[in-house]
């Protein structure tokens, strides 16, 4: 696992084309994201990335993808779990997401990861499908005199 910086939207652009294949979000798209203030991304080089912002203690995951051949490896997990650790380390206290209502594969792994549903966006994708909007704590980030040290 490791960051990802500009000089690696054409690889990012790649394996989220593979991920959505009805979604163009080209290298040029992904290098201005990454532009933006607290955004960060962070991936398994040619198996998978995520995409999170982090602002005003929210944070909010823009994309996970995992290309199909690395799937069910436990790329996924590993990505939304990094995700979470590197919003808390910003300072967010929640990270939101939306996910297209009939995506059973990530539905089941955000249930997994504590995840639950505080809205929905009817129609909102180009298909006319829904979006469930999910909310997860995050654990404050603690760094006092009395914080435990590994
Ligand atoms: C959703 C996605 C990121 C999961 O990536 P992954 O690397 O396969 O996920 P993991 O191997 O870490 O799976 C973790 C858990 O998620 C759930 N899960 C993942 N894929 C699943 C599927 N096809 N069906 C049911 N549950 C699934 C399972 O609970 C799984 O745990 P298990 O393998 O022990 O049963 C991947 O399928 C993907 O990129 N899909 C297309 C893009 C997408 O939908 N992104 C999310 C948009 S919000």
């Amino acid at each position: 696992m490791r960051a990802a910086g500009a000089a690696d939207a054409p690889s990012l652009a790649a394996l989220h084309a593979l991920a959505f294949p009805a979604e163009k979000w080209g290298p040029d798209a992904i290098a201005l994201m990454l532009e933006l203030p607290g955004t960060v991304a962070l991936q398994r080089p040619g198996e998978g990335f995520v995409l999170l912002r982090a602002a005003a203690g929210e944070a909010e995951i823009l994309t996970l993808a995992v290309a199909p051949a690395a799937r069910r490896r436990g790329c996924g997990g590993a990505l939304l779990a990094a995700a979470l650790a590197a919003a808390a380390a910003l300072g967010a206290l929640a990270m939101f997401l939306e996910v297209a209502a009939g995506n059973a594969a990530a539905r089941a792994l955000y249930a997994a990861a504590g995840f639950t549903q505080v809205g929905l966006r009817r129609r909102y994708y180009a298909d006319r499908s829904d979006a469930l909007v999910l909310r997860r704590d995050l654990a404050p980030i603690e760094d006092g005199p009395d914080r435990p040290r590994a």
